[in-house]
């Protein structure tokens, strides 16, 4: 069991005309990594993702609700958005097999659906309520700070509808809220009412708690193994307690894609995952760097890399003619899953046609391989920056790795940035602006700054 980042692409003796990371970066890079382990190691306390791969009670917590819950509901509807969403819907797709939602009770070993709003559409919420017996349906809501707009929309047209279907008293039966242990409006009903909760820590944020009962719990719900997700996340903080760069697989991700960035303007950083399960995690990456890392440094300079998620074979015929040919201002790293449980052998058929017949013999799993080989060697023969994240097996032990590697690098890649990886202030302007048109109570100031923001002017719009 076991992860491997192999970055032989990134360097100027693979690149053509030493377009890559040369030595001499790469030694400044590992003297520094010290410091940059040092400073996120040392805030244990205030980064509750590090130890929550070794947080027994918040994982028995969060079996001993999901217990009682087995076989009482075919359907589990999650409301939340951001990090209280992408985490758990990358779960679902990583661990889970394919179109789980569409498959018989039989197929799911009688374990629920898993349908994850992330949005307030109102056209999605319609359709998704209107395909649910609610009364066979759980609702959690999940949500650090318990008062997101969307996430309480979303919560109040749901429980409403709960309540006409089962009555007001059984609806909260059907409810579990996941939310901060003290503060918050899901906080205030879970007290009022009796509903029961399961905590996320304060010193643990949104993107940053998919191995909280954010993820946990959805996740036990619809059968993925939990132990084995904190096994493989708490193997990368063990190895990750070296400070020595080259034993330091998340901190040697970091520092990579930070140099390319900096040192040689690759500010695009390409997850792309050969693998349909990790698609979503690719999307929940795309969340976890942009929003840590894109901030105003203290000196007033922007700072920050742009994620883009991909999947291979597929973005072959799509993202990667621009990855080959446009600006040289990306990196790639791709993830390739060494052991398969289904190979796909590709029958002899059409021996007469040249087009087909050299297929006979290969497998899907052979093929898909060898295609992300070719694209990592034909984007290095071009002077093009990519890695590659092996995984020895698609399973909940290596994907609870991969999500805490990818948290982890963020946090040595918010030292390296000179950011607070852990807070969002550039999201609040806006949320201000919504709540002053919703009316809501306080926002006069915002109210104020939007009505005074220029209006539409006609001459520019067609
Ligand atoms: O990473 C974050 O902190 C955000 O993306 C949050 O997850 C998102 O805003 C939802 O917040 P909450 O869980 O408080 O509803």
């Amino acid at each position: 069991m076991a992860l491997s980042l192999d970055f032989t692409n990134m360097m100027d003796a693979a690149l053509p005309h030493g377009a890559g990371i040369t030595a001499a970066q790469w030694s400044a890079a590992a003297a520094g990594f010290a410091s940059v382990h040092a400073r996120v190691h040392r805030m244990q306390q205030e980064l509750g993702f590090l130890t929550l791969p070794r947080n027994d009670a918040l994982r028995d917590a969060t079996l001993a609700v999901a217990a009682p819950l087995r076989g009482r509901f075919d359907d589990v509807l999650l409301l939340g958005i951001g990090g209280s969403a992408l985490g758990p819907i990358a779960l679902r797709t990583a661990l889970r097999p394919p179109a789980w939602n569409a498959l018989s009770a039989d197929a799911r070993g009688n374990a629920p659906r898993l349908h994850v709003l992330d949005n307030v559409d109102p056209a999605t919420i319609a359709a998704t309520l209107h395909r649910l017996h609610l009364s066979r349906t759980l609702v959690l809501v999940v949500s650090k700070s318990g008062g997101t707009v969307e996430t309480m929309a979303q919560y109040l047209i749901v429980r409403q509808a709960l309540a006409d279907a089962v009555g007001e008293e059984a609806a909260r039966a059907h409810l579990v809220f996941v939310t901060d242990p003290e503060v918050g409006a899901l906080r205030t009903i879970a007290r009022a009412e009796g509903i029961t909760t399961l905590e996320v820590p304060p010193n643990v944020g949104g993107r940053f708690s998919v191995l909280s009962p954010v993820g946990l719990l959805p996740a036990a719900l619809i059968g993925i193994d939990i132990h084995a997700l904190l096994a493989g996340a708490a193997d990368v903080m063990q190895r990750a307690e070296s400070a020595e760069l080259s034993a330091n697989l998340p901190g040697t991700f970091a520092m990579l894609q930070h140099t390319a960035d900096t040192q040689h303007g690759r500010s695009i950083q390409v997850l792309m995952p050969y693998a349909d399960p990790l698609r979503d995690l690719a999307l929940w990456f795309v969340q976890l760097w942009a929003e840590s890392l894109g901030k105003i440094r203290h000196d007033g300079t922007p700072v920050g890399p742009t994620p883009l998620p991909a999947v291979g074979a597929t973005d072959q015929h799509s993202q990667v003619q621009l990855f080959m040919e446009g600006p040289l201002d990306k990196t790639v790293t791709f993830i390739t899953v060494k052991g398969r449980e289904h190979e796909g052998a590709i029958p002899a058929r059409h021996a007469d046609i040249p087009e087909l017949s050299y297929l006979a013999g290969h497998t899907l799993g052979e093929l898909i391989d060898i295609e992300q080989r070719a694209t990592a060697g034909a984007l290095a023969a071009r002077g093009r920056f990519n890695a590659t994240l092996a995984i020895d097996a698609m399973d909940a032990w290596h994907v609870g790795a991969l999500l805490q590697t990818f948290a982890l690098a963020t946090a040595y890649a918010g030292v390296l940035y000179d950011v607070n990886a852990f807070n969002q202030p550039g999201v609040e302007l806006g949320k201000h602006f919504a709540y002053a048109m919703l009316g809501r109570a306080g926002s006069e100031q915002a109210r104020a700054e939007w009505d005074a923001l220029p209006k539409p002017d006609p001459r520019f719009r067609v």
